[in-house]
């Protein structure tokens, strides 16, 4: 049952909210903007509205895996699904394994994991996005944020961990937004 979970997990997290989008609006969202399927370039690409879908749909799919993990187990099998999940948004199997930065499938899984560490990162995600414009930088730092909200919140040890895990892969998946960061070519909301 707990591999199957994980199995679950792993294809929710695949399915590729922002490339479905794209696809109805007739267009691959991977050949515009920065090319990648998530939140804010579908919401560069295809405006608020498509834009809201997306964070909802990635950030759904990371909630729903930590629920699945929860109902049929908790504790350890919570973390491995919700790790499924970030991992299928990442190299989603629907898409040649070339998916997302999982910054909106992570929110969803550390909302259902440890919401107040989640929403104390998304503010500081916010506040980083409204004074530098870069949404980008906003996730970097906001993730790189979560072990320490883990730790500052006395949260369990194997969330500590699982928080490094994910900011780890979510600054690896922003390796070309900081290579445009430093060259000062990254897109800017404004
Ligand atoms: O959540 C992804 C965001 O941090 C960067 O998106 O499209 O500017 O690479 P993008």
């Amino acid at each position: 049952m707990a591999v199957l979970a994980v199995v679950v997990s792993y294809l929710i997290g695949s399915i590729p909210v922002g490339y479905l989008l794209g696809r109805i609006r007739g267009i691959d969202i991977r050949k515009y903007g920065s090319g990648n399927i998530g939140t804010t370039n579908v919401w560069r690409n295809l405006g608020p509205v498509a834009g809201t879908i997306a964070l909802i749909g990635d950030t759904g799919k990371g909630l729903l895996a930590v629920l699945l993990g929860r109902y049929l187990g908790g504790g350890g099998l919570e973390l491995a699904c919700g790790l499924a999940a970030i991992a299928g948004h990442s190299w989603p199997v629907f898409l040649g394994f070339r998916g997302g930065k999982i910054i909106a499938t992570g929110l969803g899984v550390f909302l259902g994991l440890a919401p107040v560490a989640a929403l104390l990162a998304l503010g500081l995600w916010a506040l980083v996005v409204v004074a530098s414009g870069y949404v980008s930088l906003g996730s970097i730092v906001a993730a790189v944020s979560m072990p320490l909200w883990m730790l500052l919140l006395g949260r369990p040890r194997e969330h500590l961990f699982f928080a490094l895990l994910v900011a780890v892969i979510a600054v690896y998946k922003h390796i070309p937004n900081i290579r445009r960061l430093l060259a000062g070519t990254e897109s800017k909301i404004r």
